[in-house]
C-alpha cells in the first residue's frame, strides 16, 4: 500500500472533515461522500473527488474510511440502501473509525468477508484538533496483516496506533476508555457546580485541580470552557450520552453492572432533554443544577 493507494472517506462531520483533510494531504487519491454535501467542500479544495452517492466512493476505493456516528449510521450505510457494502471493490478493506460497539465490529467483519472485503476496527482517542493536526490515537482490533496494510492511511491521520488483538478489541478498548472521560467530564461539572455555589471562583478552581497530583488536560480543556461559557461542539454531547449507554450494554452482556457510569448517563441524558444533545460534552454541567439551562 503507498500513496498511489486509492481512499475513500465516508462521514465528514466534525472529526471526519480534518481526519479526510489529512488524508489528502498525505498525497492520497481521495474520494469523498457525506450525507450533508456542503462539508465536503474544505476536503474539494485540497484535491479531493467528491462522489454523488456512497456507493460511488466505496466503488472507488482500495480502502474506505467509515467516520459516522454509531452503529445504526454504520449498518445503514453499509448495508441498507446506499449499498456500499455491494459497491466495494473485491480485495478492498474498510477501516470504521466511529465509536461503536464490539458486537457491531464483529457483525461487520463477518458480513463484509463474505464479499471479499476486510475489516479493521479502529476507533479513535482524542478530539477535534488532535484530528486536525494528525495525532490522533488509533485503537485497533484487525488481522495484523490487515493492519499492515492500512498502515499508512492511519498514520495520515493519528500519531499512535495500538494494536489491542482482533476485530472487536479496538471498540472494547475505546468502550474502555470512554467510560473513563465520560465519567471524568460528568464529575468535572458536578465539582464546578458545587464549588461555585459554595463561592469559589471556578478559574481558581481549574488552579488547583491542575496542580494537585490528580491532574488531568481534562480539567483545564473543559473547565475553561465552562469558564468562558463556551459550549460549541467539539465532542457533542449526544455522542457522550451515546458512549456512557453503549459502555452499559456492553457491561450488561457480560452480566456486568457500571454503577458509576450509571450516574454519569443520568446527567447525560438531563442535559439532552434540557437541549444541549448538540452542545459540547461540558454542557453536561447545566444538568447538575436541574431549574438552569
Ligand atoms: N468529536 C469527538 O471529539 C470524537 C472523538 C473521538 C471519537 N468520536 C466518535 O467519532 C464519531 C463521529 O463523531 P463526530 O464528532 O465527527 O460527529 P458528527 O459531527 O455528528 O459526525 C457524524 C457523521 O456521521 C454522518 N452520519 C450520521 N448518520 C449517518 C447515516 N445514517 N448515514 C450516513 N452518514 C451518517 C454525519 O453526516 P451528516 O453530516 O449528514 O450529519 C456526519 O458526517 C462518533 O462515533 C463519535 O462518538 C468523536
Amino acid at each position: 500500500m503507498t500513496e498511489t493507494t486509492s481512499v475513500g472517506f465516508i462521514g465528514l462531520g466534525l472529526m471526519g472533515g480534518p481526519m479526510a483533510a489529512n488524508v489528502a494531504r498525505a498525497g492520497f487519491p481521495l474520494t469523498v461522500w457525506n450525507r450533508t454535501p456542503a462539508k465536503c467542500e474544505p476536503v474539494r479544495e485540497l484535491g479531493a473527488r467528491v462522489a454523488t452517492t456512497a456507493a460511488e466512493a466505496a466503488a472507488a476505493s482500495d480502502v474506505l474510511v467509515t467516520m459516522v456516528s454509531d452503529d445504526a449510521a454504520l449498518e445503514d450505510l453499509l448495508f441498507g440502501s446506499a449499498g456500499v457494502a455491494d459497491a466495494l471493490p473485491s480485495g478492498a478493506v474498510v477501516i470504521d473509525m466511529s465509536t461503536t460497539s464490539p458486537a457491531c465490529m464483529e457483525s461487520v467483519a463477518t458480513r463484509l468477508a463474505e464479499r471479499d472485503v476486510r475489516f479493521v476496527d479502529s476507533p479513535v482517542f482524542g478530539s477535534t484538533e488532535p484530528a486536525t493536526t494528525g495525532d490522533l490515537w488509533a485503537i485497533v482490533g484487525a488481522d495484523a496483516d490487515d493492519l499492515a496494510r492500512v498502515r499508512p492511511v492511519l498514520d495520515a491521520m493519528c500519531g499512535t496506533v495500538f494494536h489491542m488483538g482482533p476485530v472487536g478489541a479496538g471498540s472494547l478498548m475505546k468502550v474502555c476508555g470512554n467510560l473513563i472521560v465520560t465519567g471524568m467530564i460528568a464529575l468535572l461539572g458536578e465539582s464546578l457546580t458545587l464549588g461555585t455555589d459554595g463561592g469559589l471562583d471556578p478559574a481558581a478552581m481549574l488552579d488547583v485541580l491542575d496542580a494537585i497530583d490528580f491532574t488531568s488536560p481534562l480539567w483545564k480543556g473543559k473547565g475553561s470552557l465552562v469558564v468562558e461559557g463556551d459550549y460549541a461542539p467539539r465532542f457533542p454531547l449526544r455522542h457522550a450520552l451515546k458512549d456512557v449507554r453503549l459502555a452499559r450494554s456492553v457491561a450488561a452482556s457480560r452480566g456486568l453492572d457500571l454503577r458509576v457510569v450509571a450516574g454519569a448517563e443520568q446527567q447525560y441524558a438531563a442535559a439532552a432533554e434540557a437541549g444541549h444533545q448538540d452542545d459540547d460534552v461540558i454542557a453536561v454541567v447545566h444538568a447538575v443544577r436541574p431549574t438552569a439551562s
